[in-house]
């Protein structure tokens, strides 16, 4: 099992010595990795079993440092920058030649952004490179939202978890591409909603994930997936068809089923806000995996804010 703690320093060293260590961002745990590496980028492949053609996101502590790793940015690019910085946005960028094509799988644009977790950032701006960092899970799981969930699943291929306790978000950042006109397209749903995209570039693409979408193979049709098969549905019909609801388990927006014990059903938000559902979405989902149940029901969120990627990541974990 790996160390769990809060010492930047450490976390510095095993960096700086071509380790890979576990890092806290708002969004999810990540898997961080030396950028200017190619040995440390291909640990991270190997280390979450991940393919190749998989691009990474590297994350860096200022705009002034982004402008080092990539060319031209577009005005909008910037404006966004400006808005979400330190925070859950990640840009697709033209890569320039500092940045190893193993990182971006030879892609010529690069996938950056500047986490706001304390700990992080202050690790970021003391390294001199930046650090790619996938969620900290295994290929095709859920991601880790606590120091604990990366250790079950890598505890053992690392050797230090720097923890920085629950993440704010609960959810992954939201990726944005631009078109040839320079136009954002957001290529996945998170933690910064379309609303918000929206407010400050005016009208965006969405294109919705795809296995046919190789631009963001994490757009994969089945991510996100718990080994216990979900069903994503109006819960009360789902459950219509059940014969033994004692083997059920229940993820819902706010309210409990009588028929089914409690111990296997988890509120995402008793309270109805939708920041509360993105934040408990992951641990719910593995903790219906540690349950003696056969099957586990779901149902969608509102469909407006950080509720469009909480159903995206629930069709996701439902997909086959
Ligand atoms: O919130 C997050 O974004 C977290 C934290 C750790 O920063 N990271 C994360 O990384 O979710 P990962 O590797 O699990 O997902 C990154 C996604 C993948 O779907 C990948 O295909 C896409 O970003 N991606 C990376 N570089 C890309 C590029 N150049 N073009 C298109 N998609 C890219
Ligand atoms: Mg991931």
């Amino acid at each position: 099992m790996a160390v769990i703690g809060t010492d930047i320093g450490r976390a510095e060293e095993e960096l700086k010595s071509g380790r890979l260590i576990a890092i806290p961002t708002e969004t999810v745990y990540g898997l961080a990795g030396n950028a200017f590496d190619p040995g440390a980028i291909a640990k991270v492949f190997e280390v979450k079993a991940r393919p190749f053609f998989d691009p990474l996101i590297v994350h860096t502590a200022s705009l002034e440092r982004v402008k080092t790793l990539v060319d031209d940015i577009p005005g909008l690019a910037e404006t966004l920058a400006e808005k979400f910085w330190p925070g859950p946005i990640t840009l697709l960028l033209k890569k320039r030649s500092v940045i190893p094509d193993l990182a971006t799988s030879g892609m010529d644009t690069v996938a950056v952004r500047i986490p706001r977790q304390p700990l992080t950032l202050e690790l970021l701006e003391r390294l001199d490179f930046p650090l790619v960092a996938p969620s900290a899970n295994p290929f095709g799981y859920i991601s880790p939202t606590t120091a604990a969930h990366v250790n079950d699943q890598l505890g053992d291929k690392i050797d230090y978890i720097l923890d920085g306790g629950a993440c704010e978000v609960g959810l992954e950042s939201t990726i944005v591409g631009f078109d040839q006109d320079q136009r954002p397209i957001i290529y996945r749903f998170g933690g910064t909603s379309q609303e918000q995209i929206e407010q400050m570039a005016g009208k965006v693409k969405v294109m919705p994930h795809s296995s046919s979408n190789p631009k963001a193979p994490g757009m994969l049709k089945s991510h996100y997936a718990p080994r216990i098969p979900l069903t994503l549905g109006d819960i009360e019909t789902s459950l219509q068809e059940v014969r033994n609801r004692d083997k059920v388990g229940i993820i819902s927006f706010r309210s409990y089923f009588d028929t089914v014990p409690r111990e296997n059903q988890v509120r995402l938000a008793p309270d109805g806000q939708l920041d509360t559902a993105a934040k408990q979405l992951f641990s719910a989902l593995r903790d219906m995996d540690t349950k003696d149940i056969d099957m586990i029901l779901a149902e969608p969120v509102p469909a407006h804010g950080l509720g469009l990627a909480i159903n995206d990541r629930l069709r996701r974990a439902a997909a086959k």
